[in-house]
């Protein structure tokens, strides 16, 4: 099941499902934090070239320009056409108050060329007054600025046709539930972090209660993260044992079991590459002829559930501030 790169395959290439919004998600996408720019560019016109139709983006990943011009260039040379492709961004956290979140939007658009975006999502629930939080000081506390006030914004971006989504990004299932308490337009995604160490059955059963979509970020670990975002106690998912024996059991490789299974279980998923062999490998998972786990892999998987996150969201936890590890997830 490892491939090389072939022709550009057509948009129905993955896997897709339908979100509360109508709106149509692939469910194989393309991260891509960390993917520098000067990289980036060339990663993501390779991507849907092979037939991604999905990319997610933020303005903290500082490379939505290069994402742009990837875009362009694809729809130049007719690899796609805008509307086959379902673009993510992200507003960030120091752009909570309702005066900026219409602006942060639109300079999105402005990086990405794009006229619309198919999903924006509240990246944190956590506020800030710069782009990076150093002390106590730069933090804003969620009773000062709710993201009730921030989420009305984002309602008439959908109104104004600058999104067709709205969606929202680490919400605990408390938080989730304060936001549909009052809410105008309820949020179409949730995206957590999501793998088999971090298998989240209670967020998944809860959003597919709700009817709001679940895609699950770091699928593969985050391997390539910041060594200030890692912990002593670092353990590689891509050589996890159980993995392995299942990758070996299928001839397939450890990132596509792990990516079977976040698609297997009703979850999107966002693998972030910048190699074309990765990429087509990532993204052969997608496709309806990938062959299923069975439910004795399922249950091996299901059995490495530890609760564990890579992005534990300690950058938040700053001394004095209003955030910790324990109320950012509420757990
Ligand atoms: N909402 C949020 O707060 C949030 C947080 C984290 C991530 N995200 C999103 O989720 C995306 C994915 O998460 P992530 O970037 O943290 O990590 P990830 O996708 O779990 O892992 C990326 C790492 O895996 C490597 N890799 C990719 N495909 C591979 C393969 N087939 N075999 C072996 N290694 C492979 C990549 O290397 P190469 O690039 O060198 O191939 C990179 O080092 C992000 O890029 C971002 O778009 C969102």
């Amino acid at each position: 099941m490892l491939t090389t790169p072939t022709a550009a395959p057509t948009s129905s290439f993955t896997k897709t499902t339908v979100l509360n919004n109508g709106c149509v998600i692939p469910l194989v996408g393309l991260g891509t934090w960390k993917s520098e720019p000067g990289k980036v560019q060339q990663a993501v016109k390779e991507a849907i070239r092979l037939g991604y139709r999905h990319v997610d983006c933020a303005f903290c990943y500082h490379n939505e320009k290069e994402v742009g011009l990837a875009l362009q260039e694809c729809f130049a040379q007719g690899l796609c056409r805008r509307e086959e492709l379902f673009v993510t961004s992200k507003l960030w956290c120091d752009k909570h108050h309702p005066n900026d979140v219409r602006d942060a939007l639109r300079n999105t658009l402005s990086d990405l060329q794009l006229d619309y975006l198919d999903m924006y999502l509240m990246h944190w629930p956590v506020a800030i007054k710069i782009n990076w939080p150093e002390s106590a000081d730069d933090m804003i506390a969620l009773d000062d600025l709710p993201i009730a006030d921030t989420w009305k914004v984002m309602e008439e971006c959908v109104d104004q046709g600058l999104t067709k989504g709205i969606g929202v990004s680490n919400f605990s299932i408390k938080k989730l539930e304060h936001l549909l308490a009052s809410c105008r337009i309820p949020p179409a995604i949730n995206q957590v972090e999501r793998h088999p160490y971090l298998a989240q059955p209670d967020m998944m059963e809860h959003c597919a209660r709700k009817n709001i979509h679940v895609t699950g970020y770091s699928p593969l670990g985050s391997l390539d993260r910041p060594a200030g975002l890692k912990g002593p106690d670092e353990v590689n998912l891509l050589t996890d044992p159980t993995v392995t024996s299942v990758a070996n059991k299928h001839g397939i490789s450890t990132a596509q079991v792990l990516l079977k299974w976040a698609v297997q279980t009703n979850a999107s998923t966002i693998p972030k590459s910048i190699h074309p062999t990765r990429l087509a490998e990532n993204l052969m998972v997608g496709r309806d002829d990938f062959p299923d786990l069975d439910q004795r892999d399922l249950e091996m998987l299901q059995s490495l559930d530890a609760h564990r996150r890579y992005v534990t969201g300690a950058f938040w936890a700053l001394p004095g501030g209003p955030y910790t590890v324990e109320n950012l997830w509420d757990e």
